[in-house]
């Protein structure tokens, strides 16, 4: 990922607050970390919201936002910056995360697991009380702006026999449990998110309800806000109910023929 595409928005702010539906006392529990700067671990499932969150948080707090999506290249130096060789000699560059300290953003690492521990440890000496950045390449040390905030996403679901975070790293984190939201919520938010009417946002989420009941009966992975949204999305399109609760929730769920046999009979009950 290139370092612009992360600080993106970086200054600016939207008119208007991402729409997001609160859970439960999560907006003002980040708003209690970010006063107090201490960083955040938000745990939950894909498609729960975690994203869409923690853009209406930056919003709120008038922060700008820099997302940094994990993964298991990313060294160091992609979050702190490098020496670019130029025609004149060489620059230095600061990456997403040392632009965010010194701006004061809220600094967005989404799947942290996925990073490598050398480097999530370049983490550890902000999200202490220093709060600072130490740059070796530079011999810089850059003490966070007010304002900045470290957030981190987890999705504690996924098989981590090889991969989680050190307890060093992980007692450095104000954590919260998100998840799926009551049905009345999460069809409030079917609704507003893909403009399906009412009554059909609501049979999307009790085909979810049933589905998720399955999660010990061999599927991997159960039906997120994000797939009800995109099923309503294609009724929305004139798909018929079926066929886009087939398109948008079964097939992405599974390719196991006797899971797709199963999910696809829960279709037909729920859609009759
Ligand atoms: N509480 C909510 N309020 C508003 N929209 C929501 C909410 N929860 C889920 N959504 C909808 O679901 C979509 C997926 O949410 P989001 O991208 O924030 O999930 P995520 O938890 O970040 O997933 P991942 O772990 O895969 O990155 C959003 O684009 C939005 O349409
Ligand atoms: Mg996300």
């Amino acid at each position: 990922m290139r370092a612009d595409d992360a600080l993106r928005g970086l200054g600016s702010q939207a008119a208007e607050a991402p729409w997001y539906h609160p859970t439960g006392n999560e907006v003002g529990r980040v708003g209690q970390c970010h006063a107090n700067g201490l960083a955040v671990m938000l745990k939950g499932p894909t498609g729960c919201g975690k994203t869409r969150f923690i853009e209406h948080m930056a919003w709120k707090l008038g922060r700008p936002l820099v997302t940094i999506p994990c993964h298991d290249d990313l060294a160091a130096s992609d979050l702190i910056g490098r020496f670019l060789i130029r025609h004149n000699g060489t620059v230095w560059q600061d990456g997403p995360l040392t632009r965010a300290v010194r701006e004061g953003a809220i600094c967005y690492l989404d799947e942290v697991v996925e990073a490598r521990q050398d480097t999530v440890v370049v983490l550890h000496a902000l999200t202490d009380h220093r709060r600072i950045l130490p740059i070796d390449k530079t011999g810089e040390t850059v003490q966070a702006a007010p304002g900045f905030q470290l957030v981190v996403s987890y999705n504690p679901g996924y098989q981590r026999m090889l991969k989680d975070l050190k307890p060093s790293t992980r007692q450095r984190f104000v954590a919260m449990d998100l998840d799926f939201p009551p049905a009345d919520i999460e069809a409030r938010i079917v609704h507003r998110e893909s403009a399906v009417d009412d009554a059909a946002a609501r049979g999307l989420v009790a085909l979810a309800e049933r589905i998720r009941q399955l999660r010990d009966r061999g599927l991997a992975e159960v039906p997120s806000t994000r797939l009800l949204v995109n099923a309503g999305k294609l009724m929305v399109a004139g798909i018929g109910p079926r066929e886009a609760c087939q398109a948008a929730i079964v097939s992405p769920l599974s390719d196991e023929p006797s899971m797709v046999a199963a999910l696809s009979d829960l279709v037909e009950a729920t859609f009759v």
